[in-house]
């Protein structure tokens, strides 16, 4: 099969609107994923096993004080500086070169994303300014950043695309849906006969957690927010173009225009490590506000809880944040959920990790103490009003 038709392909498995790459395109973008799975792979592995040597060097002199030494020690290996900047040199190229091929096709784009008769609705508003931890930086590099507005919807369309690339596959191919099917699927162990009339989604992005919401309960009137106008315009005609009907908006989940008590299930996806110290409070108050007596509010993040993780976890995580643009990671992964969701007046609280796998949703209660790695299962904080 050429290059050109597997693109194709791929554009046939997932959504009309995702930009499909030229041959050209697509065997950069295939380069730029290897990279990326070579560096944080094998690469990666090398440098934590100098990191354990290192650990226990430090240990041996009685100086080892946690991961700034760590941190220290490593910054002398000229390996360790290499890795680092492939890890930065690999993310900006992968967003060069999605821009690049989401560019070329904007006027098809634009044009896909007319919906003649929307099921769902968007909307934005030009006052509105983005939290200061989203103005700060762009995160993971996107050049612009989530709340990147130039009045069209191609910042939506290069975070779909570098998403799919980004992810290298593994949040269920190029739809990207697997965190919310993987957060469906704790509401489902929770309460298998569940059925909210009222879905909010928050920080939803592109839509990719918020679609599997709006199949997993047809039924439901789901609603999304962001703080970004154009991944809310594409994330509105990429719901539409997978059936969805979901009502999207551009609000701070720290404080929404929703009416108190208006919603029966309230859930995140990856968003608390992107914000910062006050606003996971902020937003976990918000969730409870808007829930309904009996509600369910539901926040998942990334499994790599400093609590449950090695050293060189929580120096990666220290990179990943100062590398890749990410604000809070230490706060998201340090954060203690049982007692913010309890502060939060959320009772029934229950904190662990959710297994990824459909087969959860109809087996025995799989979410526990343990994590099963990185996109095997994801970590979540849920609770009741
Ligand atoms: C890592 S993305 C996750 C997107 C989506 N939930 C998913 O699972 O793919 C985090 C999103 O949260 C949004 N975000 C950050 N702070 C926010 C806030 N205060 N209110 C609403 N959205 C916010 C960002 O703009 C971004 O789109």
């Amino acid at each position: 099969m050429s290059v050109q038709k597997l693109a194709e392909r791929r554009a046939d498995l997932c959504h009309p609107l995702i930009a499909v790459p030229s041959h050209d395109e697509l065997v950069e973008q295939l380069f730029v994923r290897d990279l990326k799975q070579f560096v944080n792979g094998p690469l990666e592995g090398v440098q934590a096993e100098l990191a354990d040597e290192e650990g226990r060097s430090l240990d041996k002199a009685g100086s080892n004080n946690g991961v700034a030494d760590l941190r220290a020690r490593m910054s002398q290996h000229q390996s360790f500086r290499t890795w680092l900047a492939l890890k930065r040199e690999s993310q900006r190229q992968l967003w060069a070169t999605v821009g690049d091929s989401v560019e070329r096709q904007a006027p098809q784009l634009e044009a896909l994303a007319e919906i003649a008769a929307p099921r769902g609705s968007v909307r934005t508003s030009e006052s509105f300014v983005p939290p200061d931890y989203i103005l700060r930086g762009d995160i993971h590099l996107m050049p612009g950043g989530n709340a990147h507005d130039d009045g069209s919807l191609m910042q939506g369309a290069v975070m779909d695309r570098g998403g799919a690339v980004f992810m290298l596959g593994r949040n269920g191919g190029m739809l990207n849906d697997l965190r919310g099917q993987t957060a469906m699927a704790h509401v489902l162990t929770r309460r298998p006969d569940f059925t909210p009339e009222r879905i909010l989604d928050m920080g939803c992005g592109i839509g990719t957690s918020t679609v599997p919401s709006a199949q997993c309960f047809p039924d439901a009137e789901v609603h999304g927010i962001d703080v970004g106008a154009s991944i809310l315009r594409y994330a509105h005609a990429r719901a539409e173009h997978l059936g969805a009907p979901v009502h999207f908006s551009q609000q701070s989940a720290e404080r929404t225009d929703f009416s108190d008590a208006s919603f029966d299930l309230v859930f995140s996806c990856v968003l608390f490590h992107e914000t910062s110290q006050a606003a996971m409070f902020n937003i976990l108050a918000e969730s409870r506000r808007l829930l309904r007596p009996g509600g369910l509010a539901v926040h998942l993040e990334v499994p790599l809880l400093h609590d449950n993780s090695d050293t060189w976890v929580e120096l990666n995580g220290e990179l990943e944040a100062q590398y890749n643009n990410e604000p809070n990671w230490r706060g998201a992964l340090t954060a203690d959920y049982m007692k913010m969701m309890v502060a939060a007046g959320f009772g029934d609280v229950m904190t662990g990790y959710q297994p990824t796998s459909p087969a959860a949703r109809q087996g025995p209660f799989r979410f526990g103490a343990e994590s099963e790695g990185v996109f095997r299962s994801w970590f979540v904080a849920s609770g009741t009003a």
